[in-house]
């Protein structure tokens, strides 16, 4: 199992001044910083897109774990490498060739994720493991901060761990929506490595202790 981390999510920062988002991220000594990129049609929410992402990148050397939450993963993938990101995380239900979208991405050099939403059976994604870094478990379903964490994605998060174990592969699992330290302590327990935190985090009044919390 890869060494855990958390990714606090800037969705959950004010819109208006990201810098200062990503200011916080930074001093709390979180090593990842989790963007969430809406369309308004895979999602019922739109986000920012790759102007943002590229205007954030001179400012901080943070990891950009981008999440992609596109209708069409594929024609946004190079915009934003370009804008600066270090990995990518596409749908597997989403509208596209998903090996070629993941091989593009590891074509650019960077780590490629594959996300599920809660109700997704793992059995979509196993076919693509060997193409992956990272698998995405959605724990709410996507759009929003701010929603319960669902219990139920605790199976299909220990189904990829064993996976991992028995494939004896190094992909990391990611957990995503309403984690907290309650919340982080079951998804560790079921196996994940990679804790996104957006409303916790920026909510958290001593940030470095929730990070603690986070990964145990
Ligand atoms: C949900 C996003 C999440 C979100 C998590 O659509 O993918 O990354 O920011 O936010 P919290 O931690 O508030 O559930
Ligand atoms: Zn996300």
């Amino acid at each position: 199992m890869p060494p855990r981390l958390v990714a606090p999510s800037l969705l959950a920062a004010d819109h208006g001044d990201f810098a200062a988002g990503v200011r916080a991220v930074e001093e709390s000594g979180a090593p990842w910083l989790h963007l969430d990129i809406m369309d308004g049609h895979f999602v019922p929410n739109i986000s920012f897109g790759p102007q943002v992402v590229a205007d954030l990148r001179p400012r901080t050397r943070l990891h950009f774990d981008v999440h992609l939450m596109l209708s069409r993963p594929d024609r946004y993938v190079d915009a934003f490498i370009k804008a600066g990101a270090d990995r990518i995380t596409v749908h597997v239900e989403a509208q596209h060739d998903v090996a070629a979208t993941l091989r593009a991405i590891r074509q650019a050099g960077l780590p490629a994720g594959l996300a599920l939403n809660p109700d997704c059976d793992p059995a979509r994604a196993l076919p693509f493991l060997e193409q992956v870094d990272l698998v995405l478990c959605m724990t709410v379903f996507p759009g929003f901060g701010g929603q319960a964490f669902m219990p139920s994605v605790l199976t299909s998060i220990r189904t990829f761990d064993a996976e991992r174990r028995q494939g004896g592969r190094a992909f990391r699992l990611e957990v995503d929506g309403g984690i907290n330290a309650e919340t982080a302590a079951l998804c560790r327990e079921a196996g994940a490595d990679t804790f996104v935190a957006g409303t916790a985090f920026y909510k958290a009044a001593d940030r470095k202790a929730f990070l603690r919390s986070v990964t145990g």
